[in-house]
């Protein structure tokens, strides 16, 4: 395996997918534990991360010695190279401008890490994020690149195996990167790169074990991916000792409730809590047309009836959460200062603290796509892991103004004949994200020989890689047309099909 040491960099977690989709195990540790973490791991080699501090400042943090006089091979980045020169004799100066975003390094020698990717002479694309740089190189380091504002963007100590740069192979912006970490991991250190997500499996239950012991365990159940494969991985490593609580808003897709409770009930057996609370959740967002307010009070009502129905079993120490890395990263501010909410979004968060429960969070480490093979893996049918992500809230936001019980039926109506002509058409992996909205608007149409007044639908469809940032899906004009034709003719209350044309900025996903 590969002990990753944390100094804090924004995406050290990218560090650990490069090297699990190089087929190895990693685990992260903060610098301030990594010592103990090398004692009980043994790895193979060590990745140091990137990092916010400085290795000038006095407390800047250090590499612990016992990672140092390992004779391990290692890979540095950015803070990391800065430390590796600090500490072991070389030079480290603040930069007077520093380099933000795409650079470009020239190649000036061969190297382990470049094998079958770069060659002496050439130029590459990387990503860039420093103000420090060093500008002495240890005894033993040669340069193997350089770029415009850092000497030594990459240097190397043969003999140690010891390999260092200062620009930031995880992320996306630098090409090549992953393959960097392929080299490290499989040509540098040796490891034959058969890790897989069954692996990952099997030390999550342990994990799992270990954390919880003979504690009992409740889940929320959202309906979703995630806390369906959390639930399910937990069930196989705890039994009995789990129980699953599906709070059912009655703001669903068509059918998806059924699904979920045969699912868990029928297919894998697992004690499951149906708790149908359409009335009450209905009742309240009557007369409710603001979407912070639908917002807050669907969060709010969610949480008080999960904990009654948690009170009710009785007992439980822990609280389950689907909780996925980008969950993780965007509850963190880049700036340090607060940030600006667009929209309050949905969870149980708050719920351990009034409840006294400790998290298990099995996911934490994963990206969506990661969650749905981890899902496979765990036999969880294909239609269900592969489904497009769904909030929270459901359908109450999908329903500008006033949601009703009868609005939403019109809704489910339109929703699932849009997402049957998207499967037929073989569109469906193909979209992040598509649904039908119904608006608060009536206008007039004409059928057979009559006048219609009733309300328009608009369909949304995106594609995007996390959701952060959304284009609208292309759909040729025959395909929509199919689509209005068959809402309008098969939906009673919708006269009129729309598309939104509007990406993601300036627009959200979701309309509330
Ligand atoms: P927006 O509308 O903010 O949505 O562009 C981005 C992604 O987040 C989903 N979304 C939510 N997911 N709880 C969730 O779990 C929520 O309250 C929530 N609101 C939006 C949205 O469907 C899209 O995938």
């Amino acid at each position: 395996s590969i002990l990753i040491v944390d100094f804090g960099s924004q995406v050290t977690q990218l560090i650990a997918r490069r090297v699990r989709e190089a087929g190895v195990y990693s685990e992260i540790a903060p610098f301030s534990h990594a010592a103990a973490a090398f004692e009980r791991m043994q790895p193979k080699g060590i990745i140091l991360s990137g990092g916010p501090a400085s290795v000038l400042d006095e407390d800047g943090p250090r590499i612990p010695d016992e990672i140092l006089d390992s004779g391990l091979p290692i890979m540095a980045i950015c803070y990391g190279q800065q430390a590796l020169m600090h500490q072991l004799g070389g030079e480290v100066q603040p930069g007077d401008s520093g380099e933000f975003g795409r650079a470009f390094i020239d190649v000036a020698d061969g190297c382990v890490l470049f094998d079958g990717l770069w060659k002496s002479g050439e130029t590459h694309q990387v990503w860039m994020s420093h103000g420090d740089k060093v500008t002495a190189l240890a005894p033993g380091f040669r340069p193997v690149a350089s770029s415009a504002g850092a000497p030594y963007a990459v240097i190397a100590n043969d003999e140690k195996r010891i390999y260092a740069m200062q620009f930031h192979p995880e992320v996306v912006h630098t090409p090549d990167g992953a393959k960097l970490y392929k080299n490290f991991v499989r040509h540098v250190c040796g490891l034959p790169g058969d890790w897989t997500m069954a692996e990952f499996r099997k030390t999550k239950i342990e994990e799992i074990r270990a954390q919880v012991g003979s504690g009992k365990v409740i889940c929320g159940l959202s309906g979703g991916v995630d806390s369906a494969v959390a639930a399910v991985l937990i069930h196989e490593a705890i039994g009995e000792q789990l129980t699953c609580v599906f709070v059912d808003h009655g703001l669903m897709r068509l059918g998806e409730a059924e699904q979920v409770v045969s699912l868990f009930r029928n297919h894998y057996n697992i004690p499951l809590v149906h708790k149908d609370v359409s009335a009450l959740f209905l009742g309240g967002l009557a007369g409710v047309t603001d979407p912070e307010a639908k917002r807050k009070f669907i969060g709010k009502t969610f949480i008080d009836v999960f904990e009654a129905e948690a009170k009710q079993i009785g007992g439980a120490e822990f609280l389950a959460q689907g909780t996925l890395y980008p969950d993780v990263i965007e509850s963190v501010s880049f700036t340090g200062g607060p940030s600006v909410t667009i929209k309050s979004h949905h969870n149980v968060g708050g719920l351990p603290e009034r409840m006294n429960m400790s998290l298990v969070e099995p996911l934490r480490e994963l990206f969506k796509d990661e969650v749905r093979e981890l899902g496979r893996e765990l036999g969880l049918p294909d239609v269900f892991v592969g489904r497009h992500p769904f909030p929270g809230p459901g359908l109450a936001i999908r329903i500008p103004g006033e949601v009703t019980r009868e609005r939403c039926d019109i809704l489910r109506k339109a929703d699932a004949i849009y997402l049957e002509e998207i499967r037929n058409a073989g569109l469906y992996d193909a979209i992040w994200q598509a649904f039908a909205v119904l608006l608060p608007v009536k206008t007039v149409g004409v059928m057979g020989d009559g006048r219609t007044y009733d309300s328009v639908c608009a369909l949304r469809a995106v594609t995007s890689t996390d959701g952060m940032t959304a284009d609208i899906y292309p759909f040729d004009a025959a395909f929509l047309s199919r689509c209005a034709t068959r809402i309008i003719n098969e939906v009673k209350g919708i006269n009129r099909v729309v598309y939104d044309y509007t990406s993601k900025p300036p627009g959200t996903i979701e309309w509330e």
